[in-house]
């Protein structure tokens, strides 16, 4: 932990970055009392990176491309945790297996956001398929990542139900909707203290 107790995050993404937004705004307002330390996307192009640099935040863009493999690369993505020193990675719409380095780095520190109710519909189409299999309720879950992809503890799950005159967007933009007010949440308990993690069971203190 770094001596202010303000905890400091390092979010990862790939694309959009909504949720870092709702990460950003958060703090901003003071509903969030953490600050995001520094953004790094595995995609240059990345609109996130757009949306960090206009609150202040360093935003770094590394391409997997530049690295010999893809220890190297997770490497260089520590290194930038470590220098912005970071207490926390979260993953916001980070498309990406996290390799052995940061895990190993942040033991129980690393956080991922999955748009669905997991063990549901892990990968990288889980919106999709949920709403091709015809179930009636999908949902968002923040979780504890771990070396399996989608598999760490789970800390929150809220259900979204699949309304029948759904179509894939409708049910996306409330699954969304869900991920922007759940993610902010979760990092609020972080931020207090509260979450305690048992093997695979998480606590949050009264909750
Ligand atoms: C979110 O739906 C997240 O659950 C998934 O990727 C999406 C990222 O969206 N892993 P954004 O980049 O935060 O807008």
């Amino acid at each position: 932990m770094n001596n202010s107790l303000k905890p400091r995050f390092g979010v990862l993404i790939s694309g959009n970055g909504s949720n870092l937004q709702a990460i950003l705004d958060a703090c901003a307002a003071g509903t969030l009392d953490a600050e995001v330390a520094v953004v790094i996307s595995n995609k240059l192009e990345a609109y996130g990176l757009e949306r960090a640099r206009k609150s202040g935040v360093r935003a770094a863009g590394l391409s997997p491309a530049h690295y010999e493999d893809a220890a190297a690369f997770d490497r260089a993505v520590l290194g930038e945790l470590l220098r912005h020193k970071v207490d926390w990675v979260v993953m916001a719409g980070y498309m990406r297996l996290l390799g052995s380095h940061v895990l190993d780095a942040f033991p129980q520190r690393v956080l991922n956001l999955h748009p669905a109710l997991l063990p549901a519909f892990p990968g990288a189409h889980a919106i999709e398929e949920a709403f091709s299999a015809g179930v009636k309720e999908t949902g968002v879950t923040v979780h504890i990542a771990n070396e399996e992809f989608d598999q760490g503890p789970i800390i929150a799950q809220e259900a979204v139900p699949v309304l029948p005159d759904d179509s894939l967007e409708s049910l996306e933009e409330r699954i969304h909707a869900v991920e922007h007010r759940l993610y902010p949440e979760v990092l609020r308990w972080i931020a207090a203290g509260r979450v305690r993690v048992h093997d695979r069971k998480v606590v949050v203190d009264g909750h």
